[in-house]
């Protein structure tokens, strides 16, 4: 009945399949390992419990107020110093913007930047729910494969070039380069500052999904793109829902004041500001060390996560297939061979009590059908044992 009052864009808009597929498996006795929910047993509780009380109670008139739009002063002051331990320096509080989760970040600068038929590179895979909002601007793709060492730049340069012969420009380059979600990879020194030359040269923007920066846990983390950057190309996007909590809903980007000032304009339209008292509490969470002192917590509980996970798909998946070691994140990403149709394959497995995101979902194209990503971050230990061992026991039945 109300097909016929939407705007024309409304069809453009999709459902994340993820979320569907939680409904799906909600109150079912279905191990999930399609999700990408934190463990929330990394949750400083009893932090957030006292610090939400002194900010309420010491500065009701900030944290209970209408806020700037661009942030509180005192949460961008410690947004500046959060950066800084992931080497982002030579910024000042007027280069960050608070949003409410990355998610509005990507919203907000896809919807500023990419008109339609506008060329724009995106991983295959890259995260699903970013390209959902790109798709909604409808424009044309570039697609750049992922390597276990991160995206094929050599490729990426080829396509780069080959636009340009075509009198075609590349606009801006989505690119999550630390623990990329969902393909687990990430990016060596060398290749991110091979990847901000390109940027240079041929002259487009960068969007540097860093959601997993703090969650490195095998080696060190190597700098994020906006670090390299010294010509304010890179639009860097970060949350807190990794590292302090998701429900807070709290997300920040990092950009030339230019580019800040373009997003102020377009939140007023949208929500105003964000939440007052989560960017209070989220900025005594840095001021009082609690985010310094939970991130080893956070590491480890997943890297041990990661291991049970790795171990068993290696006990029982298919002698063909292919998967991630990823050194941070949530995810394993597979690759099984061209025969499966992991699409298809889902009904069975959440039939036999397991349920994953099948990895089409992630690619622009909707290519890669015999892909699946699996969460490792939200089941317990034994879970994981045991959907991988039912996953792979079907995966094998069907390549038999
Ligand atoms: C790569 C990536 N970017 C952005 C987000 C969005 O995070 P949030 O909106 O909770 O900050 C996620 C969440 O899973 C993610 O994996």
């Amino acid at each position: 009945m109300f097909e016929k009052f939407l705007s024309h864009d409304v069809q453009y808009l999709r459902s994340s399949e993820i979320r569907d597929l939680l409904k799906l498996t909600e109150g079912k006795n279905v191990i999930s390992l399609a999700g990408g929910l934190p463990d929330p047993s990394t949750f400083p509780v009893e932090d957030i419990k006292r610090i939400a009380e002194d900010v309420i109670s010491s500065k009701p008139e900030i944290s209970l107020q209408y806020t700037p739009t661009p942030g509180i002063t005192e949460f961008r002051e410690q947004l500046v110093k959060l950066a800084s331990l992931r080497g982002i320096t030579g910024i000042d509080p007027t280069n960050t913007f608070a949003t409410v989760g990355s998610q509005e970040a990507l919203y907000m600068t896809f919807n500023l930047l990419v008109d339609p038929g506008d060329y724009v590179a995106v991983e295959k895979p890259t995260y699903l729910t970013a390209l959902n909002v790109l798709r909604a601007r409808r424009p044309n793709y570039v697609g750049v494969p992922l390597t276990p060492e991160g995206p094929d730049l050599d490729s990426f340069e080829s396509s780069l070039r080959r636009l340009k012969a075509e009198g075609k420009r590349l606009k801006l380059f989505y690119v999550i380069p630390t623990a990329q979600n969902p393909g687990g990879t990430t990016m060596n020194l060398n290749d991110r500052k091979r990847l901000i030359e390109l940027a240079e040269e041929y002259d487009f923007l960068i969007a540097e999904d860093d959601a997993y920066g703090f969650l490195v846990f095998e080696g060190d983390s190597p700098p994020p793109l906006k670090a390299l950057d010294r010509s304010e190309r890179v639009i860097y996007l970060g949350t807190f829902s990794k590292i302090l909590s998701p429900g807070l809903r709290l997300g920040y980007v990092i950009a030339s004041k230019e580019f800040i000032n373009e997003l102020e304009l377009l939140k007023q339209n949208l929500d105003l500001h964000t939440p007052s008292l989560t960017q209070m509490i989220a900025a005594e969470a840095i001021k009082r060390g609690v985010i310094e002192r939970q991130i080893p917590i956070i590491r480890k509980t997943y890297k041990e996560k990661r291991d049970v996970m790795l171990q068993a798909i290696e006990e029982s998946f298919p002698k063909d297939a292919k998967w991630s070691r990823p050194v941070g994140g949530m995810f394993v990403f597979v690759w099984l061979s061209e025969k499966f149709d992991t699409v298809k394959l889902l009904e069975e497995a959440m039939r036999r009590g397991v349920a994953y995101v099948p990895g089409s979902s992630f690619f622009y194209d909707y290519s890669g059908r015999n892909t699946m990503r699996l969460n490792f971050s939200f089941p317990s230990k034994d879970e994981l044992r045991r959907g991988v061992e039912i996953l792979g026991k079907l995966l094998k039945e069907v390549s038999a």
